[in-house]
C-alpha cells in the first residue's frame, strides 16, 4: 500500500482528498499545523472510510521539523501539498504571513524531496493566476496575469519555484489550478469550516439560510453578464478531491509527459451569483434573503474552465451538478448547527 503525505490534510479540500485517497487504497499521513483546521476532522474522515489517517501536528515553516518528518517517514510515494493560507483580504493586510506560510513551507518541502531519487508532487494552484482572462472558457495556455493580491502571488511564485526545481531534480509535479470549490462530502461528516464571517459565496449563503447571517450582499449587479452578476465555475469538492487522486496516480505510474504538467480543475460551466442563489432556494426549499450592492474590489467578471485537457489527458471529469454541490453544502451546514 503506497504511503501519501497530504499537507493541510485537515482543511477543506485536504480532508476530502484524504477520503478519496483512502477509498482508493492509499495509506495517508497528514501534516497540519491547525492554523485553519480542527483535529476532529480526523474523526469525520474515519467515519466515512473506516480508517483513521496518521496525523502529525507539524508546522511546515519549521525547516528542522520538515527534515525530521522525512527521516521518520522515508517511504512516502507522493505528496499532495495543500497547506497554505488562502484569504485574499488577509494577504493584503499581512503579506509576510502569506509569503512565509505559502512559500517558505513549499521551499522546505521541496528541499527534502529534491534529495530523493524520485518524488511525486501535487500542488494546489488556482485559477486566480489567470486574472481576468480575455477568452472564456479558460484554457491552460491562457497567459498568467500579474497577481492582484499577495495570496495570488504566492500561487504564481509557487508554480515558478516548482518549475525551476523540477528542471534540476527528480521531482515530477502536477499543478492543479482550481476554480471555485464548494460543497461537502455527501455524508456530511466533513465539509468547510470557515473562520469568522465567510468571504466566499456558498458558505455565506448557507450561513444566511441557517439564520447566522441576516442577508447575503450580492456584490455587483451591473456586470456585462446575462443577469448582471459575476460568473464563476463552482466545482463540487469531492470532484476536485478525485482529480488529485487521478493526478497522483498519473505521476506514480510515470504517465506524465513532462516533469511539470498543469491542469485546470473546474466543471467547464459558468454560473452567476443569482444562479447560485436560485440553486440554494431550490435545494433548501426556502427563500434566501439578499440585496444587490456595489461591486467588490478586485472581483473579476467571469471565470470558467476549459476542461478538455483534464478530461482527455488526465481522464478526469467533474460529475456533480451545481444543485448537488449546493445541496451537500446545505446538508453540512444543517448538521454542524444542529
Ligand atoms: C464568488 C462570487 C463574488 C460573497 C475565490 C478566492 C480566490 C480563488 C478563487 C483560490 C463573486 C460573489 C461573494 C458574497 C457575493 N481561490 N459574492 N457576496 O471571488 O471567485 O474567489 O475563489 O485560489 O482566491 O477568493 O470566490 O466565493 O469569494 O465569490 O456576491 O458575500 O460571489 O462577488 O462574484 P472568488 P467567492
Amino acid at each position: 500500500m503506497k504511503k501519501i503525505l497530504v499537507t493541510g490534510g485537515l482543511g477543506f479540500i485536504g480532508s476530502h482528498t484524504v477520503v478519496e485517497l483512502q477509498n482508493e487504497g492509499f495509506e495517508v499521513v497528514i501534516i497540519d499545523n491547525m492554523l485553519n483546521a480542527e483535529e476532529k476532522v480526523i474523526y469525520g474522515i474515519e467515519a466515512i472510510t473506516g480508517k483513521k489517517p496518521v496525523f502529525e501536528n507539524l508546522d511546515l515553516r519549521e525547516k528542522e521539523a520538515v527534515k525530521s518528518f522525512f527521516k521518520k517517514y522515508n517511504d512516502i510515494a507522493g505528496v499532495i501539498h495543500f497547506a497554505a493560507s488562502k484569504a485574499v483580504g488577509e494577504s493584503v493586510e499581512n503579506p509576510l504571513l502569506y509569503y512565509e506560510n505559502n512559500i517558505n513551507a513549499l521551499v522546505y518541502m521541496l528541499q527534502e524531496l529534491q534529495a530523493k531519487t524520485a518524488a511525486n508532487f501535487i500542488f494546489s494552484s488556482s485559477c486566480t493566476v489567470y486574472g481576468q482572462a480575455e477568452k472564456m472558457p479558460i484554457t491552460e495556455n491562457a497567459s498568467v496575469q500579474p497577481a492582484i493580491s499577495p495570496y495570488g502571488n504566492t500561487k504564481q511564485i509557487g508554480e515558478e519555484i516548482i518549475q525551476d526545481v523540477a528542471k534540476v531534480s527528480n521531482i515530477n509535479a502536477i499543478l492543479l489550478r482550481y476554480f471555485n470549490p464548494i460543497g461537502a462530502h455527501p455524508s456530511a461528516e466533513i465539509g468547510e469550516l470557515p473562520i469568522g464571517v465567510p468571504q466566499n459565496l456558498v458558505p455565506f449563503i448557507t450561513q444566511t439560510g441557517i439564520g447566522l447571517r441576516k442577508e447575503l450582499s450580492v456584490f455587483g449587479s451591473d456586470y456585462p453578464t446575462p443577469d448582471g452578476t459575476c460568473i464563476r465555475d463552482y466545482i463540487h469538492v469531492v470532484d476536485l478531491a478525485k482529480a488529485h487522486v487521478v493526478a497522483l496516480k498519473r505521476l506514480i505510474e510515470k504517465k506524465n509527459e513532462t516533469a511539470v504538467e498543469v491542469f485546470n480543475v473546474g466543471t467547464g460551466k459558468g454560473s452567476s451569483v443569482l444562479e447560485v442563489i436560485r440553486s440554494f432556494e431550490k435545494v433548501s426549499g426556502q427563500k434566501l434573503p439578499y440585496k444587490l450592492v456595489g461591486r467588490r474590489e478586485g472581483d473579476i467578471v467571469e471565470a470558467y474552465a476549459d476542461t478538455q485537457k483534464a478530461n482527455t489527458i488526465l481522464g478526469w471529469k467533474a460529475e456533480s451538478t451545481l444543485d448537488e454541490a449546493v445541496e451537500s453544502a446545505w446538508k453540512w451546514e444543517k448538521k454542524i448547527r444542529s
